[in-house]
């Protein structure tokens, strides 16, 4: 049998660093991951951060949940196997951007402490800061914004995290935000404390 490796012909003389992409890009590569219950506000920070970083030139991608569910993850449904493997894949498609320089912005449950491990542990841990947004399970039940609350509570949908599959939320995040009586900005302005100084290159 022919030996594959022999017809592989590397283009380059080595792959570039991401030290080179980041000093091209002017900035540092970090993965912001938020976490947190449906409905809490991820999403929302989550885009307005973008919006904030791309105002000050710094290059940023969000990966939320309904638009990977939708692609990627389209196979995968909310047992606790799928929500593992859904955030396995993101981590590991986070960190090909965060190793490009970019500044990543996850927004997804990710429910278990465990998960988030995962994540951490693939992204790497230096680069990796977890954001949880904390606002209670009554405050998402009270906003329902996709009426999914009340179908979970109906029985119509089964294992919904909160109601019916758990939350753990994180021990040590390095920002909790509980957006009841916030505005998205003054929420932002804090996420923006954290994350300028580490974004910024030196
Ligand atoms: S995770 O648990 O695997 O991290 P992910 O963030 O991707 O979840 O998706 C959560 C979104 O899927 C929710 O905001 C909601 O719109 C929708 N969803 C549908 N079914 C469920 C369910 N059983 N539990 C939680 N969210 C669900």
């Amino acid at each position: 049998m022919e030996n594959i490796k022999e017809n592989i012909y590397p283009v380059f003389d080595r792959m570039m660093t991401r030290k080179e992409k980041e000093e091209m890009l002017g900035q540092r590569g970090l993965m912001v991951w938020f976490t947190g219950l449906s409905g809490s506000g991820k999403s929302t920070l989550a885009l307005a951060l973008e919006h904030e970083l791309s105002a000050r030139g710094i290059l940023c991608k969000v990966l939320d949940g309904d638009n990977i569910r939708s692609g990627i993850n389209s196979n995968l449904g909310f047992s606790a196997e799928d929500r593992r493997e859904n955030i396995r894949r993101i981590a590991e498609v986070a960190r090909l951007f965060v190793d490009l320089g970019v500044v990543t912005i996850a927004s997804f449950i990710s429910p278990e402490r465990s998960m988030r491990e995962m994540a951490a542990e693939i992204i790497g841990r230096e680069d990796f800061k977890e954001i949880y947004v904390s606002t209670s399970i009554a405050e998402c039940e009270r906003r329902d914004v996709k009426g999914l609350y009340a179908r979970a509570r109906r029985g119509e949908i089964k294992d919904f995290t909160g109601v019916s599959a758990p939350y753990e939320p994180p021990v040590a995040p390095a920002l909790a935000i509980d957006t009841a009586g916030k505005t998205v900005e003054e929420s932002v302005n804090e996420i923006l404390s954290l994350v300028l100084p580490l974004v910024s290159s030196h």
